[in-house]
């Protein structure tokens, strides 16, 4: 059996308190912090999130305040450029999306895992699942799935239960995988996510908004326990 990660999204924290929000959460049961990275520049045309949070200076700030484990997830167009930073600055993991990295993910993941990080892989609502098969098959493959429930951008979104076929799809491919959804994820949807096989659990709004986020990170993890 997979364990369970209760993973905060940091995005719906309190920025300007964030050694104390991250210290608040691992307090109440987080296993990991979830960390969006995303940039808003306009690059070939286009970028990747209609948003800008935090990069390397963030976490290399708050590696000082916590040894929690920080599951960066990179919402950029060009995530190679920030492999090297993010190992410096004491990332974890580091999640990239499939879509933008078609043509160097093999130096992707060789590169993430020599700057001492976990390589894992995300795609979009839209994206087919058999896109991130050939990263999982590989003599070096990544070593988790992302799979997104929500459009990548914002926090507060609805959960999209028709993610759950690809959660369900990977599950049966890859029994000991580590697989993570993020967006939507709550109590009334931890259920169908654990059910469908997910291990790795998102959540920002459900937690951060909860009067007991305790209570919300120890239900969802029964939720995946059983
Ligand atoms: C969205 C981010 C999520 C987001 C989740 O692009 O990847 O991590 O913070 O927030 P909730 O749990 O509120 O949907
Ligand atoms: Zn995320």
């Amino acid at each position: 059996m997979v364990k369970p990660k209760i993973a905060p999204s940091m995005l719906s924290s309190d920025f300007a308190n964030l050694a104390s929000e991250a210290e608040r959460m691992i307090r109440c049961g987080a296993d990991w912090l979830h960390m969006d990275i995303m940039t808003f520049i306009q690059r070939m045309g286009s970028h990747f999130v209609p948003n800008l949070t935090i990069g390397a200076p963030v976490i290399e700030s708050l590696r000082k305040h916590t040894k929690a484990y920080l599951d960066c997830h990179l919402m950029v167009t060009n995530p190679l450029d920030y492999v090297e930073p993010l190992g410096k600055a004491g990332a974890s993991g580091f999640t990239f999306h499939v879509e933008v990295s078609k043509d160097n993910w093999r130096e992707l993941v060789q590169k993430i895992k020599s700057n001492g990080m976990k390589p894992g892989v995300s795609l979009r609502p839209g994206t087919p699942i058999e896109e991130v098969y050939p990263l999982l098959d590989d003599e070096n493959p990544v070593e988790m799935v992302l799979v997104m429930t929500v459009e990548p951008g914002f926090g507060g979104q609805k959960f999209m239960p028709e993610m759950m076929d690809k959660v369900l799809a990977l599950r049966k491919k890859y029994p000991s995988l580590d697989i993570e959804v993020d967006g939507g994820l709550g109590p009334s949807t931890i259920d169908l996510a654990a059910a469908a096989g997910a291990n790795c659990i998102v959540a920002g709004s459900s937690v951060f908004g909860a009067p007991d986020p305790a209570h919300v990170i120890s239900l969802m993890r029964t939720s995946v326990e059983n």
